[in-house]
This record gives C-alpha cells, structure tokens and sequence, in this order.
C-alpha cells in the first residue's frame, strides 16, 4: 500500500464563549482545573487555521470531547469550524464522548453558574453526520460507532463507548458483536483496521493501574478483543495525557494504545500520523499553536503549562487554608479524622525541601536540588505524568532521590494489596517508578511495528 498520513486531535472542549464563561464562581471553579475553559474557543480557532493550512495529510480524526460539556450553542459552533475543515479541503472523522451530551451542561456569569441548553444524545449522529457516520461503510446508530474507508488498505473503527443506555464507558453485547462482524469484513476485503476510542484502554502511565475509574470500564477485555479481532492500534483521548502503550494478549497478538493529550491543556498537542505499511506506523508530535488571548506575554505551552500548575500549587495550598474543599475535590469524606490528616500533610509538603525530606527518609539527596521545596517537587511529578516522557529517571537528581524514597518505603509499598487493569498483583514501587521516569516507548515520536 501507499503510505497515508493524517493528523489527530483529540479533547477540544469546544465551549461558545459568548453563553458565559467568567465571575467570581467562575474563577473559583478554575481553581482546580487542568483546562482552559474561556480561552476554548480561541484556541480551537488557532488549532483549526492551523489544519486548514497543514498540508501533510487531507485526513483529520478527532477522537472525542468535542464541546466542552455538550451545550447545544458549543456544538453549533464546533461544527462551523469542521465545515472550514472540510471547505479547505480537508476530510474529518469525529467521534463522541462523555462530554458530548451530558446531562447538565454549565457555565458562569455575573450571577454565578447557569444551565445553557444541552443536546440529547440521539442528535449527536445527525449534527456530526458529515463528519464520519454520513459517509460510513457501516454505522451503527445506536453506538455512535462506523467504520470509514481512509485510503486504499486502511479502514477507521471509529467507536463511541459513552454506553448507549445502559452503565457508562463499556461496549455491551452488541456492540461486542458489531466489532467482531466489521473486524471480520476487513480482514475478509484485505484491509487493515485501526480504531479510535475516546477512552484509553491501556493506563495511560502505569499507577493509572490503580485508578481504573479513569478508563474505560473492562478496559482488559476490550484491548483483548480488539487485537485478538486484527486491530494493531487504537487513538484515544480523555486523559488530556500524552503517552504511547504496547500490550500483548496471551494469544500474541500486540495492539498500541496512543493515547494524545487535549489541545486545550498542557500539554496541547496535534498528531501527525503515518501508515508505513501494513506493520508500521510512525507518530510524530507537533505543539498547537499560539493563540488569540491575553496570555500576558506568554507562548501557548508556556500559558497551559502554568495553568496546570496552578491547579497543583492550589490545591496543595487548599489541602492547608480550605482543606473539606480538597477532600470533596478528590471525592473523601470531610471526617474530623480525615481533616485533620490532611492538614498535616498539605502544611508538610508546603513547607519542607527534598533535602529535610531526604534527612527524614535517610536517604541522599544531590546537592543541585537540596533546597527545591517538596510542593515544587509534586508539581513538575504531577505534570510530568500527563506531558509523558516522564523526566524523574535513575540517573537524573529528582529521579535518584524518588527512587531511593521508594526503595525506603519499599516495605510498606509491598504490603498494599493491589491489582494491575488486567488483574495481575501490582508491584506498587516499580509502577511508581515508571509512573515518575518514563523507561518506556516516546510519548511524542515513535516508529511503531505492529507485528
Ligand atoms: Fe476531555
Ligand atoms: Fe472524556
């Protein structure tokens, strides 16, 4: 075959400023944010000029979360910008996701948080219909799922797993066995199959083996169908993280699971994406550009970069001057107990340097980052973990010092009873470690061999 490019976006939270989108609540709501809200629009708008010029490829996907929280006027608007797409000569697969078409969309004005009008859900197939289900070889309406003929040898597997219906984020049965008939035709027409699902089915970094609730339901299962069915790759989105994941069933058929960070947070990133050949896939990772805003002298990444920050160094501050606020954040009860516990900590991590921390542990600590405070620490660890290409490796001063407190407190890591998404005992200190250094695949720019 012919090698065939496209480029990827995912994540785009499309919100239409113009409903609302600033206050008092406003700002206290983006205390903990890791995305932009009020600046989407304008970074969408920078994204998609930028693709309308692109030309490496004629082929965008974009792997769900298109409005910020399914308001019908976002939706609107979202779709304007995906007919200068296509008007400029570009073809567009979209799938849905949770945020399409929730329940209750928000936004905020002088008068606090309102409720803009939403969508239903069964109008998602009609509003997007240029954009893959229209032009589909096979569609399935029910699942907002399809499959479209890319180029000549590639087919796309476009799947939706917001759960039509019944319980969120899983294929059902029927769904299983529409996968099964359309994997089964490609094979059958010669063709290969990649897929995009908004969710990730592989933890994006290892210690989201523990926090399930963050993928997709049954996650082992459905990475296990898709390359046992023939799919060597699946595009996903959600996490707003970067990172490249390789799994082996037991019947040795290996699958990729790329997962691409939103473009309105850090780190915002389009793909460009090539088919070799039927056994390799090169991925490479371009920044987004710059965009329309007050960002008060700062570049794109440098603007998103503090952003992130920001909601870090908030929230480790709150768990000390507005410590229920945090434990509601992270979803643990206000108790007496627990306050106080937290307390403790956030005034801990607040206030002390590695180099205390090191003395306490009884471990070593590179002189060059001694005096770096414990919170400054958390934060580049906690960013570290959603840029990929995590940079606390052995050998490095921060990746030296985590991994001799992880050997320190290796007698108690050892002693939690944990399982990995596929049901294997979690060895919790080396899921730490490369969660914290990425020994791994390059988040960024890969060459891929399916096979
Ligand atoms: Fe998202
Ligand atoms: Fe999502």
């Amino acid at each position: 075959m012919q090698p065939f490019s496209f480029y990827l976006i995912t994540d785009t939270h499309f919100y239409k400023n113009s409903l609302g989108c600033y206050g008092k609540e406003y700002d206290e709501f983006m205390r903990y944010e890791q995305k932009c809200f009020a600046e989407t629009e304008s970074i969408n708008n920078s994204v998609f000029e930028w693709l309308e010029k692109a030309d490496e490829a004629d082929t965008v996907l974009i792997a769900g979360d298109l409005s910020f929280n399914g308001e019908r006027a976002s939706h609107e608007g979202f779709v304007k910008l995906l007919e200068g797409l296509k008007n400029a000569g570009k073809r567009v697969f979209v799938v849905t996701a949770d945020h399409d078409c929730s329940a209750h969309p928000f936004g905020f004005n002088e008068n606090g948080r309102f409720e803009p009008e939403g969508i239903q859900r069964d109008e998602l197939f009609d509003i997007y219909n240029e954009y893959g289900f229209g032009g589909a070889i096979a569609a399935d309406r029910e699942h907002l799922s399809y499959v479209a003929q890319l180029c000549d040898g590639v087919r796309l597997l476009a799947l939706n797993n917001d759960g039509s219906r019944d319980g969120i984020r899983n294929f059902d049965e029927a769904q299983i066995a529409w996968i099964k008939q359309q994997t089964a035709k490609a094979k059958e027409d010669g063709q290969m199959m990649i897929a995009m699902n908004h969710f990730p089915l592989l933890p994006p970094q290892p210690l989201f083996n523990l926090i399930g609730s963050t993928m997709q339901k049954q996650s082992a299962k459905a990475i296990q169908l898709l390359a046992d069915e023939g799919v060597g790759i699946v595009f996903t989105g959600h996490m707003h993280q970067q990172s490249i994941n390789e799994y082996v069933t037991e019947k040795g058929n290996k699958i990729y699971d790329v997962c691409t960070g939103s473009i309105i947070a850090d780190p915002a990133i389009i793909r460009h994406i090539t088919i070799r050949d039927g056994d390799t896939v090169e991925i490479r990772s371009i920044p987004t550009p710059d965009f329309d805003w007050d960002t008060k002298g700062k570049d794109c990444k440098q603007y998103l970069k503090d952003t992130f920050d920001a909601m870090i160094v908030n929230l480790l501050e709150d768990m000390v001057n507005d410590t229920p606020r945090v434990l509601r954040k992270l979803g643990i009860s206000t108790s007496k107990g627990a306050v106080f516990a937290v307390k403790q900590a956030g005034k801990l991590l607040n206030s002390v340097t590695l180099g205390t921390l090191a003395r306490l542990l009884f471990i070593k600590c590179d002189k060059s980052i001694r005096k770096t405070t414990v919170k400054r620490f958390a934060t580049d660890l906690v960013r570290g973990i959603f840029e990929g290409n995590q940079k606390m490796v052995i050998g490095t001063p921060e990746g030296d010092v985590f991994n001799a407190a992880l050997k320190r407190l290796g007698f108690v890591l050892k002693k939690v009873n944990a399982k990995t998404f596929d049901g294997k005992k979690a060895d919790i200190a080396e899921l730490l470690k490369n969660t914290a250094g990425n020994y791994g695949i390059d988040d960024y720019n890969a060459v891929l061999k399916l096979k």
